[in-house]
């Protein structure tokens, strides 16, 4: 089958869009309020986008608490979401107001940063201390102004648990990352292969 996106006539019971870039991380993202209230969102349309100076990227489909957030403190942190994590990371997705506080929605206790303000989750493994580089809004071919903007983020403080690190390396096993599919399905990654790229 093939269907242009702009018409959106895929014949499809279920939209097929969010089942054709998968498996998506999920970028667990803390953040301060102007006012001092700690705010938690998974987002999936996440990802890291370099290496050396690291940055990461997420997407929000209308300003929502996190970007207004960022945008007004400059500062948030991505929290690794894993499996042992699922069902309180969901509790964290609830549209509700900016003055509710989803840690405590969600009974996740936090932990301090050491290079920004907000507040990371204790329970996570991996936590990315991230400064706001710049928000950026897209335009669709016909001109049209997309409902998502694009924050980017330079990460400036990496928590690693030494739980998860076994023999220098971080045990994926041990770190049982969730990752986001297609429509309501999730994946926990717990299977690994080494391959080498070829010597040539
Ligand atoms: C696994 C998962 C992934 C999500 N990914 C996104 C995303 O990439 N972009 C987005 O705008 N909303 C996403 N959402 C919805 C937001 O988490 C939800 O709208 C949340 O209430 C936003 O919170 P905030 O207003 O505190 O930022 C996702 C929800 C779940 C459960």
């Amino acid at each position: 089958m093939f269907y242009d996106p702009r018409n959106d006539v895929h014949g499809l019971a279920h939209n097929p869009w969010t089942a054709l870039i998968v498996p998506r991380p999920i970028g667990w993202i803390s953040s301060l309020s102007e006012k001092g209230v700690a705010n938690l969102a998974p987002y999936s349309f996440f990802n890291a986008v370099s290496g050396v100076p690291p940055f990461v990227m997420f997407s929000s489909a209308g300003r929502k608490d996190s970007q207004i957030n960022i945008e007004a403190t400059g500062e948030f942190v991505v929290n690794m979401a894993t499996g042992d994590l699922k069902d309180a990371l969901n509790i964290t997705s609830a549209s509700v107001e900016a003055e509710v506080d989803e840690f405590e929605l969600a009974g996740l206790e936090k932990a301090d940063c050491i290079n920004v303000r907000a507040p990371r989750v204790k329970a996570a493994p991996v936590a990315l201390e991230c400064i706001l580089n710049k928000a950026v809004s897209l335009n669709a071919q016909d001109g049209t102004k997309v409902r998502s903007d694009v924050i980017f983020g330079e990460v400036v403080g990496i928590h690693i648990s030494d739980s998860v690190i076994v023999d220098g390396m971080l045990d994926i096993k041990k770190l049982r990352p969730l990752s986001r599919l297609g429509y309501m399905d999730y994946a926990i990654v717990d299977e690994v292969f080494p391959m080498s790229r070829p010597k040539t």
